[in-house]
């Protein structure tokens, strides 16, 4: 974890100088992601990086919080706040996150889910996080469905401790990891071979979860 959050503080002047390598998919997700949205929605964004995607949809929602680990991430995030009153960045992680249960209305991780080392445990939390009928949205690098030399080269640099941590499992899985913390998946989209599939998730409403008793036909 110290190691990957020293590869991203370093990134982070770098990461915020890159442009959007496949810009119709991106459009493509933020559509998406809007055609959820109202204006009184509060929505957090975990892994939010330098914020350019909570600034795209601040004007489509209430409030919208954005967390990094990385502070770096996180002081260029908040120099490009600008005149939002409805946006926030804070230094922090999802599992450390402190909120209310049932608090947000969305919850997004937009490639990030396959660099953290427990994405089960970030499911969860999300899970906890959202109100009943409340969206995750994500981006998952799905290493174990990517052949080629990009499977084996990331995993490689991160044992040399060249690249922070990456998980390695396929969409299936993810998708299986996705209901096994509560959520129904409503879309899966991925550009093409090797690119990150993008996921909408919804955690049903309190109706559908009642609990059952033994009894229980
Ligand atoms: C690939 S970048 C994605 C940033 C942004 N969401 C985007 O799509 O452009 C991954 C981000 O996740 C953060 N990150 C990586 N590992 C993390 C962890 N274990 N806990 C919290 N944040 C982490 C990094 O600091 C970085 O900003």
């Amino acid at each position: 974890m110290t190691r990957s959050l020293g590869f991203w503080n370093f990134m982070a002047p770098r990461y915020a100088r890159q442009t959007v390598s496949d810009q119709p998919s991106y459009a493509y997700k933020l559509a998406q992601t809007q055609a959820l949205m109202h204006r009184d929605m509060n929505v957090l964004e975990f892994g939010c990086g330098t914020g350019s995607t909570a600034l795209t949809h601040a004007p489509h929602v209430g409030q919208i919080t954005g967390i990094d680990y990385s502070p770096k991430m996180i002081d260029i995030a908040r120099s490009k706040l600008g005149d939002s009153t409805n946006v926030h960045f804070e230094t922090a992680t999802l599992d450390g996150w402190t909120a209310p249960d049932a608090s947000y209305d969305m919850i997004m991780g937009m490639n990030i889910l396959h660099l953290l080392t427990d994405h089960k445990a970030a499911l969860k939390r999300a899970y906890t996080l959202l109100k009943p009928n409340g969206y995750l949205v994500t981006s998952t690098a799905c290493l174990g469905d990517m052949g080629g030399i990009v499977k084996h080269l990331l995993p490689i640099g991160s044992t040399l401790r060249l690249l922070p941590y990456v998980a390695q499992f396929t969409c299936d899985a993810l998708e299986a990891d996705f209901a096994s913390a509560g959520f129904e998946v409503r879309q899966s989209w991925r550009p093409g071979e090797g690119r990150a599939t993008f996921h909408i998730c919804q955690k049903p409403s309190e109706a559908s979860f009642v609990p059952r008793g033994p009894d229980a036909v």
